[in-house]
């Protein structure tokens, strides 16, 4: 029986061989309702290279479609620009089957691989400017520090003009097509934003410091080539990518606002309402979120297109409501800049959550626009006048606060 899965062919001398899965819906905390992709590239030279692995279940699918193009024991060489488990999973048994003559890594990834599998195999160190001849083309190496992990690198193939960028530039999208043009580019835009606020969104100032010193290493890039999602190789897509990285790095206050809330007896939930009806009467585009329907990655993805987050919670049992604080450790650990909040919520005998949720929204990084508003028990008409006044007092510091940065 021969193989069914194929490599495809990308550039002259480059192979996607990675692996498609469908069925992924939970990456490390973040909801993956569209599956991924664990891309690998087999570059066929005189030392034919193995450009990353896959995630290790997805161990078979990679060596099935290496062998749609090449005897895998013919592999040279082995670069792992990125040590995390869905890249390297695969990575000691593919260097068994293989027993290549070299893995490279940055120093970084040397350590991480080693932390991870143990002394595997001997790996070749590479830092930032290094290059390897592979016949024909020459591989350059940059190392990109924390983007995403501490041994992350990027690499670059000058005869196919493609740079080889691992995390960066990636979505979680599981699709038969390759390539970025085959896409619905509104589909791309929703699905790179979630994963920039997701992965990225603390790595911001260190991904604005790569974009901008990326001309000085003049690199003709005519194809990026990213570990997850759809590959870029027509210049509209590469110039789309590369914009919307840098604005989304450049972390300016949107222009939109994000009421989102958990809610026990549906007095929380009619504060939101009201307090968005206040937003929406003041001209700023309003979501209003329930955490009953949209978990932390999904507010994380809205969290990225808002200036303003208003965060809202009962109090339960002197804490916040559980739902909410999920989300709020989310997000100081993702640390978003730039951005306005206010927190909001009702009680019954006791009041902390809006004291607690403004702690927890301060520590993430948000400029707190005043102490937050309360409602005792359930909100009258008079409450929801009031509800509705502060939303028009949160547009308006929003409107300020983009106002003052043009
Ligand atoms: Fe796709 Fe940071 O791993």
């Amino acid at each position: 029986m021969g193989n069914f899965l194929k490599a495809q062919q990308i550039t002259d001398k480059v192979y996607w061989v990675g692996a498609i899965d469908w069925n992924v819906r939970n990456f490390h905390g973040y909801q993956t309702g569209r599956g991924s992709t664990y891309n690998a590239f087999l570059i066929m030279d005189e030392k034919i290279t193995l450009i990353d692995a896959v995630k290790k279940p997805f161990l078979g699918e990679l060596m099935e479609r290496i062998s749609s193009v090449v005897d895998p024991a013919k592999i040279d060489y082995i670069v792992s620009n990125h040590a995390e488990m869905d890249h390297s999973g695969a990575l000691p048994e593919v260097v068994k089957l293989v027993s290549p003559e070299k893995v490279f890594a940055s120093p970084m990834g040397e350590k991480a691989l080693r932390a991870h599998f143990g002394d595997f195999f001997p790996i070749s160190k590479v830092v930032t400017g290094d290059k390897i001849s592979l016949g024909q083309s020459t591989l350059t190496f940059v190392e990109t520090k924390l983007l995403h992990w501490p041994d992350s690198m990027f690499s670059y193939l000058d005869t196919d003009k493609m740079l080889f960028s691992q995390d960066a530039f990636g979505m979680h999208l599981a699709g038969s097509n390759r390539f970025a043009e085959e896409y619905d580019l509104s589909l791309l835009e929703h699905e790179a934003k979630k994963y920039f606020g997701n992965i990225l969104f603390h790595l911001a100032g260190r991904i604005s410091e790569l974009l901008n010193k990326l001309p000085d290493l003049h690199l003709d890039i005519r194809c990026i080539a990213p570990d997850h999602g759809p590959i870029y190789r027509r210049p509209e897509e590469i110039q789309w990518i590369l914009n919307l990285y840098t604005q989304l790095a450049a972390e300016k206050t949107p222009g939109k606002a994000l009421v989102f809330y958990s809610t026990m007896w549906e007095s929380t939930a009619k504060m939101a309402g009201a307090i968005a009806d206040g937003i929406r009467d003041s001209g700023i585009e309003v979501e209003v979120a329930s955490l009953a329907v949209n978990e932390r990655s999904a507010i994380v993805t809205k969290v990225v297109d808002s200036g303003l987050v208003v965060a809202g919670a009962p109090t339960m049992n002197n804490q916040m409501y559980p739902a909410m604080a999920d989300v709020l450790t989310y997000l100081k650990g993702l640390r978003p800049k730039n951005r306005l909040a206010a927190a909001f919520g009702s009680y019954g005998w006791s009041g902390e959550a809006v004291k607690l949720m403004n702690q927890d929204l301060a520590a993430a990084g948000f400029a707190l626009v005043d102490e937050g508003l309360t409602c005792k028990y359930v909100p009258d008409q008079t409450m929801l006048e009031q509800c509705f006044e502060y939303g028009k007092k949160l547009a308006g510091a929003l409107k300020e606060k983009r106002k003052d940065e043009k």
